[in-house]
């Protein structure tokens, strides 16, 4: 049994209602956790960012969260058609402009991630002047190592976190699933943009990640020599 630790979730939250809302909804299977929820809560309550974008807004759970919290003007990005559709269903009335995958609004002051990003969609989004956070929905780990490095390439220093420890007992009654990654940005001088950098290089995971991919490279390449035999072999397992 995990601890119990966190701060109580009360009908208060937004994010609670928000949640239960949503997660009734059609296409609700991969909406954003309570826990995830709740912390992103706790971010816009702290910045009231005037405009966001969601990007990979699904059915449109985190950019109604938003609406809810600070009234921001809306930015989102979809790929899934099916998901816009329902989206549009679930924000009827709320002005929510969706943007192309090549174009990023350059007033944001808060990004929520929950789908693919390219490099240079991150170089994009960081070029945002006011961004104030970044939040990523789930693990994600390649997002968050990429957005770190480019963070200090633009002169940012960023407090790292993951997972706020919120308790979320309404859905998981261990008390534990996912709550998000988020950096809290600086502009600063170069000495604390590489001391931030350091310091998040165990966090975000960027330490293990040579290792990891050392190690998915070697196990490539002795899948390769044992290509013919091996790839006949697991065929056949999986069938
Ligand atoms: C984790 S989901 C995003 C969820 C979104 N942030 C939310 O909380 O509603 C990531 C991506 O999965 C795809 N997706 C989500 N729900 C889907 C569904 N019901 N059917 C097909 N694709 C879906 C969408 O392209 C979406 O951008």
């Amino acid at each position: 049994m995990s601890k119990k630790v966190g701060r109580a979730v009360t009908e208060k939250h937004f994010a609670l209602q928000n949640h239960d809302y949503f997660s009734k909804l059609e296409g609700s299977k991969h909406i954003a956790t309570l826990t995830s929820q709740l912390n992103l809560e706790n971010l816009l309550n702290q910045f009231n960012p005037k405009a966001i974008l969601d990007w990979g807004s699904g059915i449109g759970t985190l950019t109604n969260l938003a609406h809810k919290v600070c009234d921001p003007k809306l930015y989102a990005f979809e790929q899934d058609k099916y998901c816009r559709d329902l989206a549009a269903i679930n924000l009827a009335g709320l002005p929510v402009e969706y943007v192309s995958e090549d174009y990023i609004p350059v007033d944001i002051e808060a990004a929520f991630l929950d789908g693919e990003i390219s490099k240079l969609q991150i170089n994009r989004l960081i070029a945002s002047k006011n961004l104030k956070f970044i939040f990523i929905e789930g693990w994600r780990n390649k997002t968050v190592i990429e957005i770190s490095r480019q963070l200090q390439r633009k002169g940012y220093a960023a407090k790292f976190e993951r997972h706020g420890g919120w308790l979320s007992y309404y859905s998981k009654p261990e008390g534990f699933e996912k709550g998000g990654a988020w950096f809290i940005l600086e502009k600063t001088n170069k000495p604390k943009v590489l001391i931030s950098r350091l310091k998040r290089i165990k966090s975000t995971g960027a330490a293990a990640d040579p290792i990891m991919k050392a190690f998915f490279e070697l196990s490539t390449k002795t899948h390769k020599f044992r290509h013919p035999k091996s790839t006949f072999l697991s065929r056949k397992r999986a069938l």
